[in-house]
């Protein structure tokens, strides 16, 4: 039977998302939202509102995408991340809801009027530019830089970050430290680092199949990458600097370990909004 393209039908085909995606029918308002140029008020508002023939055949196209499994954000090339609108694309992460938490943490790190002061804030693993431009965004008087080792992703990141008008943030292509100066000190450090062991099964599900490896695994349980981090930015901290990271939910415990025995007091492990234990700090023993 032939369906006019109207949003209300559009939105009935998110029943034959189930089997690929937790949000069927979210998919499908964020895909017409993108396509109509709209808000979702708009979906309810005008349901029978048909889409013309070039915005019809754009859904469709992105609906048999969309069936294939292949993520929202890669098909439309955007994910809100801290209320800003981010380009997304297969050279690194998809920024997650989670990881807002880390943004959180280190915005609560000073009080209101010594967060205003300047203060310098090292990103290790900026991929899309997320937590960076996040923070940069939020604290103008903050001096950034967002490093990555991905050319790929180090563009993606400057890309975002000149069409959101950030300037106080530099994004460098970076194996972790490397690239900095040896005199170079940060009073904050952030990283959401790769830190999903290869044999996960979870790396065969959603959205991370279409992720690249290079952002998601590493050695060691998944642990190398935490523990190369937490193991060498003392050296980058300022006295009494803060170190944050992210982890999975089952490394809370063995990163706490690391920040101890790596010259950090005041460590302490922060749930995200399903409960896991996400994000950890410390504050560099001066
Ligand atoms: C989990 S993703 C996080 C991306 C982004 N910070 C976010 O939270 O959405 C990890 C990032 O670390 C980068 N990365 C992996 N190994 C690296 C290394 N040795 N040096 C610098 N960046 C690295 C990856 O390219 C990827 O962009």
């Amino acid at each position: 039977m032939y369906l006019s393209p109207t949003i209300a039908n559009c939105l009935k085909q998110s029943a034959q998302l189930a089997e690929i995606s937790d949000s069927p029918r979210l998919d499908i308002e964020i895909l017409l939202t993108h396509i109509l140029q709209k808000n979702r008020t708009y979906l309810f508002t005008w349901p029978e509102q048909e889409l013309n023939v070039e915005q019809a055949k754009v859904f469709n196209e992105f609906f048999a995408r969309r069936l294939t499994g292949e993520p929202v954000a890669h098909i439309i090339g955007q994910r809100e991340f801290w209320s800003l609108p981010l380009m997304v694309n297969n050279s690194t992460l998809i920024p997650r809801p989670d990881t807002e938490l880390l943004v959180e943490a280190a915005l609560g790190l000073f009080g209101e009027d010594e967060g205003n002061q300047s203060r310098r804030l090292l990103d290790l693993g900026t991929g899309s530019g997320a937590i960076v431009l996040a923070l940069a965004h939020e604290k103008k008087s903050w001096q950034c830089v967002g490093v990555d080792k991905e050319l790929a992703a180090v563009e993606l990141a400057e890309k975002n970050r000149m069409q959101l008008n950030v300037h106080n943030v530099n994004i460098q292509q970076s194996d972790w430290f490397s690239a900095l100066s040896s005199e170079a000190s940060f009073d904050v450090i952030v990283s959401n680092p790769p830190y999903i062991d290869l044999n996960d099964e979870h790396l065969k599900e959603g959205d991370v199949r279409f992720e690249p490896l290079s952002a998601l695994i590493a050695d060691n349980n998944g642990l190398a990458d935490l523990e190369f981090i937490i193991a060498h930015a003392p050296q980058y901290l300022t006295a009494n600097g803060w170190l944050l990271v992210e982890h999975s939910y089952d490394q809370g415990s063995a990163v706490r370990d690391l920040f101890a025995t790596n010259n950090f007091d005041h460590v302490n492990t922060l749930r995200d909004f399903g409960g896991n234990e996400r994000v950890t700090l410390g504050r560099k023993i001066s």
